[in-house]
């Protein structure tokens, strides 16, 4: 059989006309594929963002006018108010800190979060120490770890002042490793 007996055939002629029409099927169907997963990029970064969005304080909190501490011969402890995002929603939580002046006189802001297991610390006046009421770890003024379970000493957050106002940034940071890893 020749090469023009093939083409001649109808019945190849049919198996040739469907070939070509599969083909560019096909092809139109993998680039509208492809366009979709490239338009789908950003829709699903926008849409997942909140699950790997770090769940941080999104804003600076105030925590007392620096002339209040001024005169501070130990550790006071504070209540700060915190807007937090909780996947799509913003929360505002509150938490715990101590504010200490150094000998310097620099204010230095601490967590009340243990970082052992996350309890609450609070500063013992007759013991001049902190001390956590979950397993008895145990801190000075400036949060330096002194015994007990705690791997590191207590949290200090980023501070600054603005008007004359002491202002925090409250973070959360990973239990019981020796290195303060931030969370948030
Ligand atoms: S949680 Fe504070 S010592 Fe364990």
């Amino acid at each position: 059989m020749d090469k023009q007996q093939v083409i001649s055939s109808p019945d190849e002629k049919d198996v040739i006309v469907i070939n070509r029409r599969s083909f560019m099927a096909a092809l139109m169907g993998i680039g509208s594929a492809a366009m979709g997963a490239l338009l789908a990029v950003p829709v699903l970064r926008y849409v997942l963002y909140p699950l790997y969005a770090k769940a941080s304080g999104t804003e600076w909190s105030e925590v007392g006018a620096v002339s209040e501490f001024a005169s501070a011969a130990a550790p006071v402890r504070k209540t700060i108010d915190f807007a937090q995002r909780d996947g799509w929603r913003e929360v505002v939580s509150s938490q715990s800190v101590y504010v200490h002046r150094m000998e310097t006189g620099e204010l230095r802001v601490l967590s009340a979060i243990c970082p052992h297991l996350g309890c609450s610390v609070s500063w013992q006046q007759g013991q001049d120490e902190f001390v956590c009421p979950c397993h008895g770890g145990r801190f000075q003024a400036n949060g330096t770890h002194v015994s007990g379970p705690p791997p590191r000493g207590m949290d200090a957050l980023p501070t600054r002042v603005v008007n004359g106002k002491l202002q925090v940034h409250f973070e959360y940071f990973r239990s019981n490793v020796p290195n303060k890893e931030r969370l948030s």
